[in-house]
């Protein structure tokens, strides 16, 4: 193993400088869940599969493994500043077979009375670009607001362009840039 760093920016967005945020209607058979306890599973099962093989499976090494992903939703959701009306599970029942699949989630935490910070957001690969992930982190922003949360960070990692385009379209700016070390196996 040999030891990495992973240049990540720390983004924040004013809630002040926004009205609510409008979460557009999503396309059929998806749905977006409000926070139980029943479904922590679901979390972390959305979690596993929108974060294997990613980058960010290397910045932080449980979010490859399935165990993982649940001790960390685990641990997010008894945290004392965990927000529930900020934490969105989305699924999709396919209409054949009427089954319903966890394929999405985030999770919100307050890290101070006006702060709050957002963790994980991830939509399973095969759903990504539909619009799906700007709607989940939309909906966890009003719930930030619901509870009178102003400004709201996350961080992520340089590479990741995808989701880093995703925040600055929604209005997060970048706060600093931050280097955050973790273990790789060595390339031989
Ligand atoms: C980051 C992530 C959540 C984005 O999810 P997503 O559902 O693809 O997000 P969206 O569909 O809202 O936006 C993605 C793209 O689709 C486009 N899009 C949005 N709505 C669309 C629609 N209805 N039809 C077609 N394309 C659409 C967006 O413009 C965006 O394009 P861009 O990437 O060129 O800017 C997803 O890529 C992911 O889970 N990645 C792995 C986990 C991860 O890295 N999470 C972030 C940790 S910080």
């Amino acid at each position: 193993m040999q030891v990495s760093y992973f240049k990540r920016y720390r983004m924040q967005i004013d809630l002040q400088e926004f009205g609510s945020f409008d979460v557009p209607e999503l396309p059929m058979g998806f749905a977006l869940h409000a926070w139980s306890e029943s479904l922590i599973e679901a979390h972390a099962h959305a979690k596993f599969l929108s974060f294997q093989n990613e980058i960010d499976c290397n910045v932080f090494p449980c979010l490859g493994d399935a165990d993982g992903c649940e001790r960390l939703m685990n641990e997010i959701s008894s945290r004392g500043g965990f927000v529930p009306e900020a934490t969105w599970l989305m699924t999709y029942t396919d209409p054949t077979t009427a089954r319903a699949q966890s394929i999405g989630t985030v999770q919100g935490i307050r890290e101070q009375k006006d702060v709050g910070s957002i963790q994980n957001i991830g939509i399973v690969d095969q759903f990504r670009g539909n619009g799906l992930g700007t709607a989940i982190v939309r909906q966890c922003l009003n719930g930030f607001q619901e509870v009178g949360v102003r400004f709201v960070t996350l961080e992520v990692t340089a590479n990741n362009s995808r989701a880093h385009r995703l925040y600055e379209r929604l209005g997060f700016k970048i706060l600093k840039v931050v280097f955050k070390s973790a273990e790789v196996p060595s390339v031989l």
